[in-house]
Parts: C-alpha cells; structure tokens; sequence
C-alpha cells in the first residue's frame, strides 16, 4: 500500500520517524496523539518515561489518570508475573483467588452497601454495565447524566457523554437527558457560588419534570468531571442532587474512573468528600496501574437483577486482579489518599501562585489531591474568559520541550489536566511547577 510522507523534524532519528509514519499508516486516523510531533515513548520507571530521541520526561498525566502507583512498580510487576507463571487466563467460568480476593478487598473500601462486582476491562464497559442493571433494577429506562461528562466509547456511553467533539455518530440510545454541569467558573446559570444556592443541582428536579416521564431509572455523574476538564462540584452539589434522583424513584450511579484510589486526596473515593453513598460505582483506568479493568460494584439486591446470562470474556482475569490487588494494597498501606491531598495542596499552591503572576491566560485553578487543572482564557483580567486552545497547544510544547509531559481537556481544549502517578515526591512537584512557570513565561514573550 501507499505510505504517506510525514514531516521529519529536525531533531527526529530514524526510528521515531518510523514508528509515527507506521502509527498513521495502521492505526485509525481517530487514534490521536498529542504534540505537533508525537512523543514515541519506550519506557517508563516511577514518575518518568524515556522516548526514542533518549529524552527523559517528568510524566505529570500518567497514562490519562491510569498509572497509579507509578511505572513498572517492582511490587506491582513481580506479583503480575508471578501470577502470569501460575495461570494467565481461564475466564469467569472458574472461580479464582485474583478475582473473589478482588472483589472482597473492593467490598471493603467502597462506600456503603456496595457489595458486589462485575469485572470487565474499561470504563466504557463498566459504565455500560451500570446503565443496565440500573434499567433493569428499577424497570425504567430513563437515565440523567451531566453536561460536559464523559462516560466512555461504546454507543450507550456515547449517548451518556456530553462532548460533542467525543460523540462519532448521533445519539443511539434514547433516554439519556443531560442535566447542567456544575461548572462554576463557567456557571451556566451566571451566578456564584455559594449565593447561587446550588441551582445547578437544584435544575435536576425541572430536568425530570419538563423533559423525562418522571420515573427515572439513574443519575450518573463523575465526583469530578475528568474529560470536562475536572470541573470540581460544589461541596453540597451530590446531596442535593443524588435527593432529588431518589424521590423520583432512581438510583445514583458514580463514575469513579478518573477519580478512584485516592486520587481527590483524603479518601479512596471521589465520592467520599460529598458524604454521599452511591448505588452503583464504576471504576477503570487507575484501579491496575494501567492494566485493563473495569468494575462495577453495586449493592447486592442491584447485582441480582440481571438474570440473563453475562460474561465478560476478560474481565476478572487473574493477571489483571492480581495487578488491582497489589495496588489497592499499596494505595492502602501507604496512605496514598493522605498523601494525594497534601501534594495536592502543594501542587494547587504553586498553581495558584503561577496564576497570580499570569492572570491573563491562566482564568482557572481548579481540582483535588493529585487532579488539578489550569483553564486557559482570552484576557481574565479583562473578564474575557473565551477559551483558548491555542494557548492550550502552545503551553503543550513548551512544557515538553522542557520534559514535563501533562494532559489536555474541556469540552473546548483549553483545560491542561494535571495527574501525576500518586508516588510522586515534593521535589517533583517544585520541579514540574518550575516547568510551568517557564513555559507559560515563554508564551508572554
Ligand atoms: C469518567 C470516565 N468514565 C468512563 C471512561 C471510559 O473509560 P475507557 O476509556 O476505559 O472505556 C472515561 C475515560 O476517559 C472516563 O474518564
């Protein structure tokens, strides 16, 4: 077949200019990668990752929330290749230790009555799952998700996600109403919090009333939304709205994805902060230090409700519940929540600062624990708050020229995320926060 010609830049070896014309060549054109000139990356140790060109990176997005722990953790590798000697793969046709200790170990941090999970290997998949045990708990079909949200790829999740830039093909999947997100910074309802009196919250009882059959089967929302570009709730935001979902006779289905295992600091769940207790929760990405998996854990009178047959070839498989055991152990054993949400103030404290002496571009500091983000606008000084992805670009490679490598997101592009693994050290923080300050000084120039 024909192989289109790429750009080579100066700097590129002949492997990497390899890899990235094979990238276009055999992947999907949607399979995007970030920089003008894709990052090739080879290996990673702890909170660095190496690339073809023998650059050495600061990863501040590990793997999109995923690397938890860190890359390649020696507790984590050596109990995955232990198990991969022992059995690799029988399905869910046999029970193993890996996925009944699993399951046990997730009953125990969970909130509330959750009880008991159904394993698969994505986010996509276990928000999917969510949906229809909680359609066929409560006989209902109709589900409220959130403006700005991002359920994941499958066409039910598709519908749940509310990025336009995200959704391939129109809505396939009726039923799904999108409630207003709880974006303060961009309050849809222009006013502030807490004077606004969480009406964002509040608008769910009319989203039910004006715009479903009033007998809805679930809300599902992120404690953070992750994709939007971690728009952060308020603190009374779940109560008021998880309320209104139960009077009309649904339940409360949290997507846990971006925000499990300690992420938001202070608790193993995002969730926790809001003091409320969900009826199904979902998690992914982080929850094997990058394994494949995905859960779904709910309450036991919600699990029974699937009478069909369902199996999920993979999920559960022993070599990735041994890697979600080791770091479930390790978020627990060393303290990883606390840890998130005192590196998380010092990361929030260098980004405020970094604000005060940019308050043109940077219009935004938001997230918590180890999930923070800087919104990039027009001219805050001048109210402007229009967003600015080109900014977003330009901070992009600025940052990696200088080896720090962060994540983009908001409905508009113009949210870097920051996440590192959850191991990183004080000195990391300083020195990624050094980084920023010189790539946005280089951008005023
Ligand atoms: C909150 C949330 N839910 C679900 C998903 C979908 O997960 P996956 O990409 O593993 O299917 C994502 C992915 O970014 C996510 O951020």
């Amino acid at each position: 077949m024909a192989v289109k010609a790429i750009s080579k830049t100066a700097s590129q070896t002949p492997q990497t200019e390899n890899i990235i014309r094979r990238q276009k060549d055999y992947l999907f054109p949607c399979v995007a990668n970030y920089y003008e000139t894709p990052l090739v990356l080879t290996e990673g140790k702890g909170r660095h990752v190496k690339d073809t060109e023998g650059n050495t990176f600061l990863d501040f997005f590990g793997g999109i929330l995923t690397v938890s722990i860190g890359h390649a953790d020696e507790r984590i590798n050596q109990a995955v290749k232990a198990q991969m000697d022992k059995l690799g793969h029988v399905s869910t046709l046999y029970p193993t230790e890996p996925i009944v200790d699993f399951a046990e170990m997730l009953a125990g941090v969970t909130p509330g009555e959750l009880q008991q999970s159904f394993f698969s290997n994505s986010g996509s998949e276990a928000n999917e799952t969510a949906v229809m045990l909680a359609q066929l708990y409560t006989g209902r079909s109709e589900i409220v998700a959130l403006r700005h949200g991002y359920s994941g790829r499958t066409l039910v999740t598709q519908a749940l996600t509310a990025h336009s830039t995200w959704r391939a093909l129109p809505t396939q999947f009726a039923g799904v109403k999108h409630a207003v997100s709880p974006y303060c910074y961009r309050c849809p309802f222009k006013l502030k919090y807490p004077s606004c009196d969480v009406a964002c919250a509040q608008d769910i009882e009319e989203l039910i009333r004006t715009t479903t059959t009033g007998q809805v089967a679930a809300f599902l929302a992120e404690p953070i939304q992750g994709v939007g570009g971690f728009i952060v709730p308020p603190k009374e935001y779940f109560k008021i709205a998880v309320e209104i979902i139960r009077t009309h006779g649904g339940i409360f289905i949290c997507d846990e994805v971006q925000t499990a295992l300690g992420r938001t600091g202070g608790n193993i769940f995002g969730i926790d902060y809001y003091g409320v207790k969900p009826d199904i929760m979902t998690m992914a990405k982080g929850i094997a230090n990058g394994m494949p998996f995905g859960a779904t854990v709910a309450k036991p009178e919600i699990a029974d409700s699937i009478k069909a047959l369902s199996i999920s070839t993979f999920g559960g498989n022993p070599v990735c519940c041994t890697a979600a055991i080791e770091t479930l152990k390790i978020v627990v054993n060393d303290h990883i929540p606390a840890k998130s949400e005192k590196l998380g103030q010092q990361l929030r404290a260098g980004l405020n600062a970094l604000k005060q002496k940019h308050p043109r571009t940077v219009g935004d500091v938001r997230g918590r624990g180890l999930m923070q983000a800087l919104e990039f606008v027009e001219d805050e000084t001048k109210g402007n708050r229009t967003p600015n992805p080109k900014a977003t670009v330009q901070f992009f490679e600025e940052t990696r020229k200088r080896n720090l490598l962060i994540g983009k997101g908001g409905l508009y592009g113009n949210v870097v995320r920051l996440a590192p693994p959850m191991s990183v050290t004080e000195s990391e923080i300083d020195e990624a926060l050094g980084i920023i300050g010189e790539a946005l000084a280089s951008m005023k120039a």
